[in-house]
């Protein structure tokens, strides 16, 4: 049941701390800095020569995190949405490797896009929460996430764990494929193995909620991110306009001078998400939106430049980039989550929506 929390949502939310250390249990050695991934020892993809991504929503935002991981490995990624896997046909052969990232196993465009991928002779991993689901008995591979159930139809801790598994994926597949591997600093599995603690921290913070009620008359909302911070941009959007009704956008924050500037208005709250990497750039967008009258809420750590222009600031720990967005991806749960409930919607089963889409 729900126990002490009103929601699955934020019971969900909540729990990622406990998921999370689940999830990476018996996962990393800090000291030799070597993940082990059960099925998956030293050299099992020394084969692979490319690697294509796909999923749908939140798992496709996931998706889209690790690949930008992967990529700054030296690893050679695509990300493709399921649904459009088999309209957009990029080549595959038995040198491919195809990641499908589906929490439930159960996503018929997932599922479809499995089906192709394997037809044309690639290599077939599934990152899902669940053992024995459709993905897991079809795959060649099967990394579980360990997350634990999930009930509510807003993914939240799923989202957390894949994200968290995909950084240790990316660690195995760079020693194999590329040698060394460089996909965080070098701190990056001690940050991890630190990050439900972290977590804690985070979701002490009561400024979300105090930030949702504050701007809740807003006509839309933007999320703007740049590298990790850009998958995490666009989950705050799906997540906030799936439970709160409201419209919202994620952008690329180097995008919004490309056409969405048009939009930004004073009643156009903009979360700016600051992960260390190249934030300066994302200050500049930010500061091009706040020109034009907006609301900038930072996500930032203490002390960030960006809090001297913004008008509110969600405060995340100053960790390794490769981990900074999941920190400000929790502030932004909580900032749906509370404005959902503020506006009376049904949080756990938000109206047309399903856990698991079973049809494509
Ligand atoms: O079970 P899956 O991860 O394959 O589900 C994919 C999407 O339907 C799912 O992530 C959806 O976007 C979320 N429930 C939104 O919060």
């Amino acid at each position: 049941g729900k126990g002490e929390y009103p929601h699955f949502m934020l019971k969900e939310i909540h729990e990622q701390p406990t998921s999370l250390a689940q999830a990476i249990e018996g996962r990393l050695d800090v000291e030799r800095d070597e993940v082990y991934l059960g099925s998956f020892p030293p050299g099992r993809f020394e084969d692979i020569d490319r690697i294509q991504f796909v999923a749908c929503g939140t798992s496709y935002h996931a998706a889209l995190y690790g690949s930008i991981a992967m990529n700054r490995s030296g690893l050679q990624t695509s990300v493709h949405l399921a649904n459009e896997y088999s309209v957009c046909a990029p080549p595959v052969d038995e040198r491919t490797l195809v990641i499908a990232v589906t929490q439930s196993g159960e996503t018929a465009d997932t599922l479809g896009a499995m089906r192709r991928a394997a037809a044309g002779g690639a290599r077939i991993l599934t990152v899902t929460n669940v053992i024995g689901s459709t993905a897991a008995r079809n795959a060649d591979d099967v990394l579980l996430i360990r997350a634990g159930p999930e009930i509510g139809v807003a993914a939240t801790k799923t989202f957390s764990a894949q994200a968290v598994m995909l950084l240790l994926l990316a660690q195995r597949l760079a020693d194999d494929i590329v040698g060394e591997a460089a996909v965080g600093g070098d701190s990056m599995l001690a940050d991890i193995r630190a990050l439900p603690e972290r977590f804690e921290g985070v979701l002490e913070d009561g400024t979300a909620k105090t930030l949702a009620e504050s701007y809740l008359e807003s006509q839309s909302f933007f999320f703007i991110g740049r590298g990790l911070g850009y998958p995490v941009a666009l989950e705050g959007a799906l997540k906030f306009k799936e439970i709160t009704y409201e419209h919202a956008e994620g952008f690329a924050s180097g995008e919004l001078k490309h056409g969405p500037l048009a939009l930004v208005t004073p009643d156009t709250p903009v979360f700016a998400i600051f992960t260390g990497q190249e934030d300066e750039k994302v200050l500049a967008n930010a500061e091009e939106a706040h020109t034009r009258g907006a609301p900038v809420i930072a996500v930032c750590h203490e002390g960030h430049p960006a809090t001297d222009i913004a008008d509110g600031h969600l405060e995340i720990p100053d960790v390794d980039s490769s981990l900074a967005g999941l920190l400000a991806n929790v502030q932004l749960q909580l900032l749906s989550y509370h404005a959902a409930d503020r506006l009376g919607r049904p949080i756990d089963k938000p109206r047309n929506l399903a856990k698991s889409v079973t049809v494509e």
